[in-house]
């Protein structure tokens, strides 16, 4: 069978996927709780659970927000994971870009604000050509709902449409040396064309990760803080393999050697 033919759940994942659902439906239970007493906090949690659908009028059930919750859960940490992962192992390949990381992230204050985003615009097109080279979501599935002909083929409805950022992203009809690490392509205007055109990280449309905003505040702002505190050093002889599982993953993990970083 080839590695990415689905396959039955074993033991272990069952159990931690169960353990994984009970810790969410203790938290979704006590709001629920709060909600029924008056006495939960106005936030997105409470948003969400009592608002109703404007076509059915129905709230969400417990079962209801614990799927929504893991969703989340998933989507929201093995994506960002990922990304960083590959972007801290970008910095350790290109130590003169990591300085200029290093560099932004000592302009940020303690307590953080907002206002960091600022200041951290190099970070950030770093993270944006992590996510360029290594999209998180190599490709996604969508099905036809009409017939099309896309580039001479006619394709039926109810057809299955692979997408692939990994191959767009690195595509060199569209993008300037698609292979290359060079964040600083973000601020050229070749690079804004090829991304309206060609840079998916996020998907695109009405199911589009609704996520996105966040990850490109918490990304760029963790590589930030870590790169404040620590330097990373590629290791010898470990080359990461990127795999697709669900993400892009590394085949034997991502080596890298972590020291502290001295104040300059
Ligand atoms: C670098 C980080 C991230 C990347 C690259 C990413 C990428 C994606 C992509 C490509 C999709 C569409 C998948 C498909 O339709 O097949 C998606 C969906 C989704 N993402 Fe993200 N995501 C990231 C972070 C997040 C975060 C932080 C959250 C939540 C806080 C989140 C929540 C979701 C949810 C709930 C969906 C499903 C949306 C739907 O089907 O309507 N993601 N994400």
């Amino acid at each position: 069978m080839p590695r990415w033919f689905p396959r039955f759940h074993s033991r272990r994942t069952k159990q931690t996927a169960e353990k994984i659902r009970g810790l969410i439906r203790q938290l979704t239970e006590a709001r629920v709780a709060e909600i029924a007493a008056g006495t939960a906090p106005d936030d997105l949690a409470t948003k969400i659970m009592t608002t109703a659908d404007p076509q059915t009028g129905k709230v969400f059930g417990t079962e209801d927000m614990i799927d929504q919750v893991a969703i989340f859960f998933l989507a929201g940490h093995e994506t960002s994971a990922s990304a960083l992962g590959w972007a801290l192992y970008m910095l350790a390949m290109y130590p003169d870009v990591q300085d200029r990381v290093a560099a932004e992230a000592m302009t940020l204050d303690d307590p953080l604000e907002f206002t960091a985003m600022g200041k951290l615009k190099f970070t950030r097109d770093v993270f944006r050509e992590t996510l360029r080279l290594y999209p998180p979501v190599p490709m996604m599935v969508r099905e036809n709902t009409c017939p099309e002909t896309f580039r001479g083929r006619d394709v039926a409805k109810g057809a299955q449409i692979v997408l692939s950022p990994w191959h767009l992203q690195r595509h060199e009809r569209i993008w300037d040396w698609p292979d290359e690490f060079d964040p600083d392509r973000w601020q050229g205007e070749a690079a804004k064309t090829s991304a309206r055109d060609a840079f998916l990280p996020f998907s695109a449309g009405p199911r589009v990760c609704p996520g996105a905003g966040f990850a490109m505040v918490e990304g760029p702002l963790l590589l930030a803080l870590l790169i404040q505190k620590f330097c990373f050093a590629t290791v010898a002889g470990r080359v990461p393999v990127p795999v697709a599982h669900l993400t892009v993953r590394a085949k034997d993990g991502i080596w890298m050697d972590v020291s502290l970083r001295r104040s300059p």
